[in-house]
């Protein structure tokens, strides 16, 4: 080997050691962002060297230098440009779009380095085939599955499950081609075969999607950004390159963990997403605010005061509080109540939100003391202790409904607030959550609704315990 290959490998393993410790850097909250930073060193290493491998080797031509800085370019303007303006409560669908392109591109360097194979017409060795394949059809799965996550999560096509009789059995019948086509191609190698491959993993991906409804989704972007990992580490096999095998293997590795913390999280099993979805129950309307039988409404006055007398106050956070951008306004609120010496910690339930670690990163944000987040098996026996459940923007992680058969979340486990002596709700109205399911929560005769954009109501809560001990 000579001293410029040896040297790049070495760059290329001092990449991966960054992006191994970036990976461990982000397992804690206040480490998270140099985490980035290494990782990010580690990547921008990895393209230098790259580059000065494909300098090196001189099979690069003017025009191809042109159209590789030409796509940098837009593809880096976009990223920033959306990373950068994309409102907190839209990340999920950017992490999708993102996941979508890492899947695209590394099908494309696959089916770019077969078809100069098949052109050169040397035959294309067993060994390329197979990585390839893998590269292909797991990079076009990620896709189109990620292209109908992103859509979904935007509201741009329904959120409920899709579903029609024999759904299951047509993607049985997507896989079974995917699997014959890669079947021949192995011993006959083709570009016919290779597209009719590409068509039907494209196919899959969508129809491994459309019947994931609601609540559910979280598990499905999770296991895409883990094959997003796997098709980049084929990749990297199929053009013989250590670093994107290495950062693809990482991805990959720590989507797969993440997938199936959540999917057992929700109590969902991984295989039942890929054959045809889970998730699917009952989808009624939405009701009008305010309306719903048994239902108590109070002001801010009321809820202040069992907030100011209560010793035990447990905060549940949603989705609701991330829209209404009002983590300052509980933070402010609880640090009012703990200097009454109220005691108060927070609920982290792990889908609460629209992305893995929202409520965390959201409070982070508020300087909110990370020992008083609690995750959801912690705090669960901790309810029937607790004067106030204070439920702000949560809905679907709350929901009793959970616990029984028939409904698009049962299984999931929830937050246990219906145990607390008592329960306050901020929300705007009866509207429903994610799951598109009413809450039987709201109905419960300890329940008391506080209808109110959740940072306005905190504001007003926090004035009015002000009022209240002078
Ligand atoms: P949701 O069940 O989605 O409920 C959020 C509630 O917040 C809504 O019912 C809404 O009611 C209320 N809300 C919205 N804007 C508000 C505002 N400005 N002020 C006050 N309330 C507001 O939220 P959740 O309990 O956090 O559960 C998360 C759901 O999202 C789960 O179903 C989960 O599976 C799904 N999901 C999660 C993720 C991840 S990874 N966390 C990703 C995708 C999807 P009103 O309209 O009445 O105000």
């Amino acid at each position: 080997m000579s001293a410029f290959s040896t040297t790049i490998q070495l760059i290329y393993v001092a990449a991966a050691s960054c992006f191994v410790l970036g990976l461990h850097l982000m397992n804690n909250p206040a480490t998270a962002r140099r985490g980035n930073q290494v990782s990010t060193a580690g990547m921008v290493a990895a393209v230098v060297a790259t580059l000065a491998l494909i300098i090196h080797s001189g099979a690069i031509t003017v025009t191809g230098w042109i159209v590789m800085a030409a796509g940098a370019l837009v593809g880096a303007g976009v990223g920033l440009y959306s990373a950068r303006t994309v409102q907190m409560t839209a990340m999920p669908q950017l992490v999708s779009v993102f996941n979508a392109v890492g899947g695209g591109a590394a099908a494309l360097v696959g089916i770019h380095d077969y078809m100069s194979l098949a052109d050169a017409g040397r035959g294309v060795p067993g060994s390329i085939t197979v990585t390839t394949l893998l590269d292909v059809i797991i990079g076009a799965v990620t896709f189109s599955g990620s292209i109908i996550a992103a859509g979904k999560l935007q509201g741009l096509i329904t959120s409920a499950p899709v579903t029609f009789p024999g759904s299951r059995a047509v993607n049985l019948l997507l896989a079974a081609v995917t699997l014959a086509g890669c079947g021949y191609l192995i011993a006959t190698p083709s570009l016919p075969g290779l597209l009719v491959v590409i068509v039907a993993a494209l196919a899959f991906g969508v129809s491994m999607v459309m019947p994931i409804g609601g609540a559910d989704m979280p598990v499905v972007i999770s296991l895409l950004n883990a094959f997003t990992g796997t098709a980049v580490a084929m990749a990297g096999f199929v053009i013989g390159n250590w670093a994107l095998i290495i950062a693809g293997a990482l991805v990959g590795a720590s989507g797969g963990i993440l997938t199936k913390l959540m999917a057992d999280a929700m109590n969902r099993s991984i295989g039942n997403i890929i054959v045809g979805g889970f998730g699917t129950g009952d989808t009624s309307m939405a009701v009008l605010p305010g309306a719903g039988a048994g239902v108590r409404a109070i002001e801010a006055d009321d809820a202040a005061i069992q907030l100011a007398y209560a010793s035990k106050v447990i905060i549940v956070p949603g989705y609701g509080l991330a829209a209404a951008q009002a983590q300052h306004a509980v933070a402010e609120l609880a640090d009012l109540l703990e200097s009454r010496g109220v005691e108060v910690s927070y609920a982290i339930h792990p889908v609460a939100g629209r992305m893995p670690g929202h409520m965390n990163v959201l409070l982070a944000e508020a300087n909110v003391p990370y020992p008083q987040l609690k995750e959801m098996d912690e705090i669960n026996p901790e309810f029937s202790r607790t004067d106030v459940a204070l439920v702000i923007g949560a809905n679907d992680v709350t929901n009793p409904a959970a616990r029984r058969p028939g409904t698009a979340i049962s299984g999931m486990p929830i937050l246990d607030v219906d145990h607390a002596k008592s329960i306050i709700v901020i929300k705007r109205s009866m509207g429903h959550g994610y799951a598109g399911i009413d809450n039987e929560l709201y109905a419960n005769p300890k329940t008391s609704m506080y209808f109110a954009d959740a940072k306005a109501a905190l504001a007003g809560l926090t004035g009015a315990v002000k009022t209240l001990v002078g």
